[in-house]
């Protein structure tokens, strides 16, 4: 509503002195304030110093006259939505249709009775007003709706991230599981069995001292077996089996961290072995198939302190950046030939380094696959935008991965790409969380 206090700014334009003069002092009486013009020109001049309430204004003028600066003033975005009143002396239908059609809001013949002229510009002032008190009800309104649609989108992210990755950490804990109890088998076994093959060797060392006697047949299958070089083999292979246990071990274990995937507050993590884990999990799809050979998957990493972090959710980013570089490269396979793939073997790199100044983790994930036009790329981090066909992609990934970057942990997720060539995508994050979401 405007303010009472203020008076209403009238802007009167007319080539008659006379005119302008009665006008004025009738308006000024009822208490609006009125500025005046003689003629189209002027009147346009004067609109752009200061916007009038309404405008009444005459139609036969010299140079320019009422329809053209109606005309002009209705094209300009500031002023179209001033209420133009026509004033005529011309009764016939024609201008009065021509004026209203030109936009203006109400005509009044002259010579005009006092109490309509001004009932007419009371009427549309007060439209004016309500007119201008619903467009920013409704501005107020969108602006609360959409921000309503945002949080509800959010949180629906929110939503499917921590169901994905629960299914995905429950699955990764199960398997994590399973492994656990055979390998605690063997590991618990290899000790014993290496005791047993100790006293059975030296069962066989009392053997030969006591019965040195040259038995044919003994000495045909301790030939045949070459007893001495399983000897001296044995301690080889069980060191190897203990790696092997040890290994499974440690993959159990980080398979059990990256399931651990909802920690309450950001953890010192290493994102390395997050990297790693995930490369793990992910092994499945990068292993050669009938139509290319292994996807190469490069490792530059650089020595790198303990990052604070949700490390499940790190781990979702990775997944979602490594899972579309795949995928990218997938793409770019299909129509090439194996020769042709061969020849420019499919690629991922991923480095990190840390900024200059030591206080940002740099994580760049690059592959070679079909990379992106850049409308695309303009689109890539919206919610639900996906080149891929149903089935194969929600086009949730990067959206979720940009949220718990950008919103999480107070980074920058950017991405660089060149069609046919490829994509690379750049994670900044602070070493040190700032503060705890
Ligand atoms: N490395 C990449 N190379 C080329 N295009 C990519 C790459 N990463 C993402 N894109 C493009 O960005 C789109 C959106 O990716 P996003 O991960 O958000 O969804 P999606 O992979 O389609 O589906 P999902 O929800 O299963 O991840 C992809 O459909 C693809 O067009
Ligand atoms: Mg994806």
């Amino acid at each position: 509503m405007s303010n009472i206090q203020e008076k209403e700014l009238i802007l009167v334009v007319d080539d008659t002195a006379t005119n302008l003069e009665i006008i004025s002092h009738l308006l000024k009486h009822t208490g609006f304030e009125v500025i005046t013009a003689m003629d189209g020109e002027k009147a346009l001049q004067l609109v752009q110093e200061r916007q009038p309430d309404l405008i009444l204004l005459d139609v036969m003028m010299p140079r320019v006259d009422g329809f053209e600066t109606c005309e002009k003033l209705k094209l300009n975005p500031e002023t179209s939505d001033i209420p133009v009143i026509f004033m005529t002396a011309i009764v016939d239908t024609e201008s009065k249709v021509k004026g209203l059609s030109l936009g203006a809001v109400d005509y009044i013949i002259k010579p005009f009775q006092d109490q309509e002229v001004l009932a007419r510009i009371k009427t549309h002032l007060q439209l004016r007003n309500l007119t201008k008190t619903l467009e920013t009800r409704v501005a107020e309104r969108t602006a609360a709706l959409s921000q309503a649609l945002k949080d509800l989108q959010e949180s629906q992210i929110q939503l499917i991230q921590k169901e994905k990755m629960s299914a995905l950490g429950n699955l990764v804990a199960g398997v994590a599981h399973e492994i656990n109890n055979p390998v605690g088998f063997i590991a618990g076994n290899l000790q014993p069995a290496i005791n047993y093959i100790h006293d059975l060797f030296h069962i066989i060392d009392l053997y030969q001292k006591q019965y040195p006697e040259y038995v044919p047949e003994i000495h045909e299958e301790i030939a045949a077996i070459d007893l001495d070089y399983i000897r001296s083999d044995l301690p080889n292979l069980i060191s190897s089996m203990k790696e092997g246990v040890q290994r499974i071990r440690n993959i159990s274990t980080s398979l059990r961290n990256f399931s651990r995937a909802d920690s309450a507050s950001k953890t010192p993590c290493n994102i390395h072995d997050g990297i790693d884990t995930t490369i793990m999990i992910l092994r499945h799809r990068l292993k050669a198939s009938p139509n290319r050979p292994d996807i190469q998957v490069i490792r530059e990493f650089s020595n790198l302190p303990l990052i604070e972090c949700f490390s499940g959710q790190m781990n979702q980013v990775f997944m979602n950046l490594l899972a579309n570089a795949i995928d990218a490269l997938e793409e770019s396979n299909s129509g090439r030939s194996l020769d042709e793939i061969q020849a420019n073997p499919n690629q991922i790199k991923i480095k990190t380094s840390l900024t200059e100044d030591h206080t940002n983790v740099v994580i760049r994930i690059q592959d070679n696959g079909v990379g992106m036009s850049n409308e695309t790329q303009n689109k890539i981090f919206d919610h639900l935008f996906t080149t891929k066909s149903v089935g194969q992609g929600t086009g949730l990934g990067l959206s979720i991965a940009r949220q718990i970057i950008v919103e999480k942990h107070g980074g920058t997720l950017e991405v660089n790409s060149v069609p046919g060539q490829g994509s690379e995508f750049v994670i900044i994050m602070p070493i040190k969380a700032e503060f705890e979401d």
